[in-house]
């Protein structure tokens, strides 16, 4: 069972404090989206006035068509996944699981059903008589899902679930709930400030940032697209470069953009009328930007400090002119701290930011 959410002009403010500003999304009934932005930028608060825990200041919240801002949390069909150190300590897996169920008053074989069900569905089945402190993280994780999963929602919502997990078991548990999600078909909203977990997850994600949604998009619309220079640094990693301008031209399909770290740029682009050098800004990927073999000339890079990440090589280092920039090249580099490297950008990857941070981007990228 799935619902859609509609979220329409929500504003929310603590007091004299603005949160969140005229904020509206509709997701669709079976849609993983993920809430991305840094810390502070209001997903919580957006999720819990999604589950009923805060009340909106403005606007209206729906889910499967029916307004539920105004309906305490137990009523909205929603089920709000917690991390996994709120279990009780004292009760078992079971108890755990059924605790809310007794208390809304289901019956006792319903409960059971309920339980055993989602206990199979998790894989914990042989865990339901041992209290959470004889588990391990991931199988205490796998407990919150199922306390949820036992409310059968129409919608899950989960709260950086993964984030006192350690590295490997936040990969394998991000991997289950992918599959968890493509077995139960439910709508699932996911808040995370991780753009790996945002990236692998999502349907669509919410790139949340000063009060408001920055961009709504799949993983690769977001990556490849970015509507402003916000996301383009935010989602990526390493994080995109970006390169001031000192002018442009345009000549038809294409420019020439005058940089004092790269030098000149010739690139086929569409530039905007209006478009301003003024603040505006050049932005490639580091793995838009190649290596080129000893002896050949391009654009001096000065490494700084050369990451070696097994199947690829970031060199993080400086243009001429100060400016910063990193570059990613095979694993196999023996490029060293303090070498000058010469390289290249593939100019049919690059992306213009204009002086308000609003991104222009080459054709057909
Ligand atoms: N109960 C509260 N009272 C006052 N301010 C709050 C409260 N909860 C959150 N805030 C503030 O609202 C903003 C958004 O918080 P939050 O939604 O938790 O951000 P995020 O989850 O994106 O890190 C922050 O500035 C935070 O300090
Ligand atoms: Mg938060």
């Amino acid at each position: 069972m799935s619902a859609s959410i509609e979220i329409t002009n929500v504003t929310k403010h603590y007091g004299a404090l603005s949160v969140l500003d005229d904020i509206s999304l509709s997701i669709k009934a079976g849609e993983f989206v993920v809430f991305l932005g840094p810390s502070g930028c209001g997903k919580s608060t957006l999720l819990r006035m999604i589950a009923g825990l805060e009340d909106v200041t403005a606007g209206t919240i729906s889910v499967a068509d029916r307004r539920v801002d105004t309906l305490p949390p137990g009523k909205r069909g929603v089920a709000m996944v917690f991390q996994s150190y709120a279990l009780y300590p004292h009760m078992t897996v079971a108890q755990n699981m059924s605790f809310g169920l007794e208390n809304i008053g289901l019956p006792k074989p319903e409960i059971e059903r309920r339980v055993s069900q989602a206990a199979a569905t998790l894989e914990i089945a042989h865990l339901l008589d041992r209290k959470p402190a004889k588990l391990s993280g991931g199988q205490r994780q796998r407990v919150a899902i199922g306390r949820a999963i036992v409310k059968e929602p129409k919608a899950f919502l989960f709260d950086e679930p993964l984030s006192n997990l350690d590295a490997a078991l936040r990969g394998r548990t991000r991997l289950e709930l992918a599959q968890l999600h493509a077995r139960l078909g439910s709508t699932m909203i996911f808040v995370t400030h991780d753009q790996v977990e945002a990236m692998t997850l999502a349907d669509r994600i919410v790139i949340m940032h000063n009060r408001k949604i920055e961009q709504i998009g799949t993983p690769m619309e977001i990556y490849r697209r970015p509507a402003s220079r916000f996301v383009a640094g935010f989602v990526g990693s390493p994080a995109m470069n970006f390169v001031p301008l000192t002018s442009v031209t345009s000549n038809g399909g294409t420019i020439n953009i005058g940089t004092s770290g790269l030098g000149d740029i010739h690139a086929a682009f569409h530039l905007p009328s209006g478009f301003s050098p003024d603040g505006a800004s050049l932005g490639i990927r580091a793995e838009d930007v190649t290596v080129l073999p000893a002896g050949q000339t391009g654009i001096a890079l000065k490494a700084e400090v050369v990451e070696r990440l097994g199947d690829r090589t970031l060199i993080y280092g400086h243009l001429s002119d100060g400016t910063k920039l990193t570059a990613e090249t095979d694993g196999r580099s023996e490029a060293r701290g303090g070498d000058t490297l010469q390289i290249a950008l593939d100019t049919t990857a690059i992306h213009l930011f204009d002086a308000a941070g609003t991104a222009h981007h080459s054709e057909g990228d």
